[in-house]
């Protein structure tokens, strides 16, 4: 079985330079898959992945909004994901007629939208900004003063952005269901359990999560953080997927990934959509490919770009 994984991952990158291939897998993608990716890393780390490559192709393994990101800033580049049901049920919590008719309600605000880069094109092509929970500070920051802000999708990044920043802002009421699953209650009984351990969640946790956490960051903050720390112990709360680069890129502390209150075990079914021999599927038969309307691609790549030079 490992020999055929072994075997499998060896093919793959082979493929990948037959076809001028690059792989890019996200920080909860399964093991195996990040083991083969040329590059591996948070939503931010991607884009500008995606954004610098000169491959002719993109593997991306991750979910549907990630794949869609890099072909919005590539629209020449074929862009492959493993398995196109690969969704997020955060980007899915705000579909973009609901978006259009809710700003066309509030016209009178004049809202600046800021959208988290967890949705769909639609949604991004109705935004002025988009964010990552890796720069979401620094974006809001720099939105205009005279202007009212509409945070979307994410209610528990927003309001963690609103309370670093002090800047108010309305938020749509969408969230993640792995990161909502962790609980005060949870938390609090793994750290009984391991009193020296240093809590460190992501910012789409609950405010009640976050408020026990020592550190709330990205997933590629998380690495650097654990790294830089002087503790020992970590608990990790965010999709279980992290664990997997955090223990092997510093080996010598330990990481205990953050439980539920429930037998659920933290791992996003979309991301986990993906598998080795679905990766080597798409690349060899160079579908499923993301492909969307160029007047929808056109008016999402500007939000994203504003985003990229921002945070450069
Ligand atoms: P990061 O950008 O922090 O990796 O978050 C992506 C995500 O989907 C979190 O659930
Ligand atoms: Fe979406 Fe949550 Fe999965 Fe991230 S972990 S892709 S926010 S459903």
């Amino acid at each position: 079985m490992v020999a055929l994984a072994v075997d499998l991952a060896e093919e793959l990158r082979e493929l990948k330079r037959e076809r001028n291939a690059v792989i890019l897998a996200h920080n909860y993608q399964r093991p195996e898959l990040q083991d083969v990716a040329d590059f591996v890393g948070d939503s931010l780390g991607l884009s500008y992945a995606a954004q610098k490559t000169d491959a002719d192709v993109i593997l991306f393994c991750g979910v549907h909004f990630m794949a869609e990101t890099a072909k919005i800033i590539n629209p020449a580049k074929r862009v492959i994901l493993p398995d196109l049901e690969a969704g997020c049920s955060l980007s899915e919590s705000c579909p973009p007629a609901r978006l259009k008719a809710f700003l066309e309600k509030n016209a009178a605000k004049n809202y600046y939208v800021i959208a988290y880069i967890n949705c769909s094109a639609g949604v991004k092509a109705l935004s002025d900004v988009i964010c990552t929970s890796g720069n979401a500070e620094k974006v809001v920051r720099a939105a205009p003063q005279d202007r009212q802000l509409l945070f979307v999708p994410d209610q528990n990044l927003g309001a963690w952005v609103m309370e670093r920043t002090g800047r108010k802002m309305d938020l749509w009421q969408g969230n993640c269901y792995v990161h909502v699953e962790f609980t005060a209650r949870s938390i609090s009984k793994i750290r009984e359990e391991y009193p020296d351990a240093v809590v460190v969640a992501h910012p789409e946790c609950t405010y009640a999560v976050r408020m026990l956490a020592d550190e709330v960051c990205s997933t590629e903050k998380m690495v650097s953080y654990c790294k830089n720390s002087p503790a020992h112990e970590f608990i990790i709360v965010t999709e279980a997927g992290m664990l997997h680069r955090l223990k092997k890129e510093i080996p010598d502390k330990i990481f205990i990934a953050g439980p539920t209150d429930n037998c659920f075990c933290g791992e996003c079914r979309y991301m986990k959509m993906n598998t080795l021999e679905k990766a080597h599927r798409a690349l060899l038969n160079m579908e499923p490919e993301i492909t969307l309307p160029e007047e929808i691609r056109r008016r999402a790549e500007r939000p994203i770009l504003r985003m990229l030079e921002l945070s450069a």
